[in-house]
């Protein structure tokens, strides 16, 4: 049987999950996004070069055996894609050819960003198209991959389609992979994180997927339970776009946070919001996504701070996501850290986490390099 694990943002995306997966991918066959599309943006330093990925998986393309799968549960530009896909055979890295789609995903039209820019100011969303792809697929006259391939009149999508097939991309459904999958190591990795899922993200101010551990089944994967689901977070929290933040903060304290943390939305160069910890959040999210262990991430952006502060409680624990809106958080501060690499240092904030989680530390992140992502 196939062993897997997944890697879920648990706030508001944002949380370094493609630092994490990257790293992780290594020891993995497989690193397969289930949901979401181009609204992700995950950041990856691969031999000191930094990129993001939106569309494509996280993984580490040195290590020569490695995979990539696109979900049935995404959203997918074609154009974009392909794209990226462009990029992977531009440096030469061999990896088009094991690149695997789902065409079973349905695809962003440019109608849908055009769509999105125009109606959706409100949200803050990444104007991706995000939105009205899955409203057409949930008023059922989405288009799927597969549509696009055998339409006649759909130059546009086929020729990307057909480049991607030139330069080796497979276009096979999940069930097709199954066989090859079951004696394979699978890592999901998840795009946004729990606080913006559909379902039980902070309502209206989500996307539209679904972010939990539910989209990985919702993806045709029902048969590859994870056995382990991290969730990742940031030692401090942010957003972007509008909606409820109960630990945010202002002024100079957060244009000081912004900057040293490099908070500028990696798809749409947006400044994110910034604010504290947020434990009553985080365990609101760990039970609403299935997760069983955290990691917990950007450690080196709060050193040299004398004392930390972090949420533990609001007036009452939130129970639905409309608990956000009139939170009223309630604080404490614990010993801050000269440096993020002395495990010492960081213990009473960690035991904070746990605590008030339940949930395991697994790592720990203090840098952009791997070599900064440890074991706790
Ligand atoms: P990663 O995977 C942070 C936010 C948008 C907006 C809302 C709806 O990098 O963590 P959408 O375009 O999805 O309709 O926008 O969701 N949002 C994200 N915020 N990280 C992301 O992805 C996000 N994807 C969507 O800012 O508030
Ligand atoms: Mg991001």
């Amino acid at each position: 049987m196939s062993y897997a694990v997944a890697v879920l943002g648990a706030m508001w995306g944002d949380e370094g999950k493609g630092h994490i997966t990257h790293h992780l991918s290594k020891t993995f066959d497989w690193v397969i996004r289930f949901n979401g599309g181009a609204n992700a943006g995950h950041t990856i330093y691969r031999d000191g070069v930094k990129y993001v990925h939106n569309l494509m998986p996280s993984f580490d393309w040195r290590k020569t055996d490695l995979k990539a799968f696109l979900g049935s549960g995404m959203v997918i530009d074609l154009e974009q894609l392909h794209k990226e896909v462009s990029l992977l055979w531009s440096h030469n890295t061999g990896y088009p050819s094991r690149v695997y789609v789902d065409p079973d995903a349905f695809v962003v039209l440019p109608e849908h960003k055009e769509e999105d820019k125009a109606s959706n100011g409100h949200i803050g969303s990444t104007n991706r198209g995000i939105g009205p792809a899955y409203t057409a697929r949930t008023a059922r006259r989405g288009l799927r991959i597969r549509d696009r391939m055998r339409d006649a009149d759909n130059n546009r999508d086929q020729h990307f389609i057909k480049e991607m097939q030139r330069m080796g991309v497979h276009f096979k459904s999940a069930l097709e992979m199954r066989r090859e999958m079951e004696s394979a190591s699978l890592l999901f990795e998840g795009a946004q994180g729990v606080l913006l899922d559909i379902n039980h993200g902070i309502y209206p101010y989500v996307s539209c997927s679904d972010a939990t551990i539910g989209g990985i089944y919702a993806s045709g994967f029902a048969w590859a339970r994870p056995e382990k689901v991290y969730g990742v977070a940031k030692c401090y929290t942010t957003k972007v776009g509008e909606g409820p933040f109960p630990t945010e903060i202002h002024g100079k304290e957060a244009d000081e946070l912004r900057q040293r943390g490099n908070e500028f939305g990696a798809t749409t160069g947006r400044p994110r919001r910034v604010g504290w910890l947020d434990l009553p959040a985080l365990d609101y999210a760990c039970q609403k996504g299935g997760i069983t262990h955290l990691i917990l991430t950007k450690f080196d952006i709060l050193d040299g701070m004398d004392r930390v502060k972090v949420c533990v409680a609001y007036d009452k624990p939130p129970v639905s996501s409309s608990d956000f809106f009139d939170a009223v958080p309630q604080y404490i501060t614990v010993p801050g850290w000269e440096d993020s690499k002395d495990h010492d240092q960081l213990a009473p904030f960690v035991r904070q986490v746990e605590r008030l989680t339940r949930c395991h530390v697994s790592y720990i992140s203090a840098g952009t390099d791997t070599k900064d992502i440890v074991s706790w």
